[in-house]
């Protein structure tokens, strides 16, 4: 399977791909996420935008799968939910234009919840479907995947040929949340500003990772710079703490061998994680490929 990762950021497509594929090109407009990618894959990545590519240079990649997460702020109330009328959305029309005219066995897209019910959402299937694709869409949570922190996104999977769609049994238990967590004393750094603990006291959400059903919130890429509603922290004998971008990584799903690169601030590197994939997620969504 030769896969192209449009929008890959940190490679979160990338980590969750069998050994046996290979990722022929991954595009990213932001440097950075780059400069992540390329500490940690091989393949060649293009910084660029994706509505910058020709379709020469699209079809010299040959990919099977192409695997899209375009930015989901159109599709958020934090960026005010305009759709299709959003500036940002402007990509839809851009990837469209290049799968009608490459028609890759495979078109995976990842979103955010609020895709679903969208005209972007419409505008998508609605095309596939027209060019001859059987759709298979749904929302998933790697809570669903026995994962204590929850990143419910939609899955859209369009194939050149008919796809059953896949049954999910019964949700397994959650694996325990400190499984995850880094143990050991932490330096001062990592703790949350007592201005801000008491600021935001009934706002934050502290887990207490010793409980057996502790669960985490999703981690967006505000995490460090938005105190509320961008993920969890950590209750700790010594008080609370952030949680670090390492183990946000291993909630995600990524392998052990993935690095950050060294000379990120913690900021950079949550906004990079928190904008990225549940590895977890989309390789149970890659397996929909195996029901074609
Ligand atoms: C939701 S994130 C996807 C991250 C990625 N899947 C990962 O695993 O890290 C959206 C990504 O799209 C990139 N992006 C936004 N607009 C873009 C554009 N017009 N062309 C290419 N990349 C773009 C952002 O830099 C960001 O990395």
């Amino acid at each position: 399977m030769r896969v192209v990762e449009f929008f890959c950021g940190i490679g979160g497509c990338a980590a969750a791909c069998p050994d046996t594929w290979q990722v022929v090109a991954a595009i990213d407009v932001n440097r950075q996420a780059i400069e992540v990618y390329r500490h940690n894959f091989s393949h060649g990545t293009i910084v660029s935008g994706v509505e910058h590519l020709t379709t020469d240079l699209v079809r010299s990649f040959r990919g099977d799968l192409w695997w899209f997460s375009p930015p989901c702020q159109p599709f958020t109330v934090r960026g005010n939910r305009q759709d299709l009328s959003d500036p940002r959305a402007a990509v839809f029309t851009a990837m469209l234009r290049q799968v009608q005219a490459c028609l890759p066995e495979y078109v995976a897209l990842e979103n955010v919840g609020g895709f679903q019910g969208s005209q972007a959402q419409s505008l998508w299937v609605g095309s596939l479907r027209s060019w001859g694709y059987s759709v298979h869409e749904r929302l998933l949570c790697p809570t669903e995947l026995s994962v204590p922190a929850r990143r419910p996104r939609w899955y859209v999977m369009a194939s050149r040929r008919r796809i059953v769609a896949p049954e999910l049994g019964d949700a397994p238990p959650h694996r325990p949340l400190i499984d995850f967590l880094d143990s050991g004393d932490f330096q001062r750094e990592w703790e949350v500003p007592m201005e801000i603990q008491q600021r935001y006291a009934k706002a934050l959400d502290v887990v207490d990772p010793l409980q057996p059903k502790a669960m985490m919130r999703c981690f967006t890429s505000a995490y460090g710079k938005s105190p509320v509603r961008s993920g969890s922290y950590v209750a700790t004998p010594f008080g609370v703490r952030y949680v670090m971008p390492e183990e946000i990584l291993r909630l995600m799903g990524f392998p052990m061998r993935y690095q950050l690169p060294n000379g990120l601030t913690r900021r950079q590197a949550w906004a990079l994680v928190g904008n990225s994939l549940s590895v977890t997620a989309v390789r149970q969504v890659l397996t929909w490929l195996t029901r074609v």
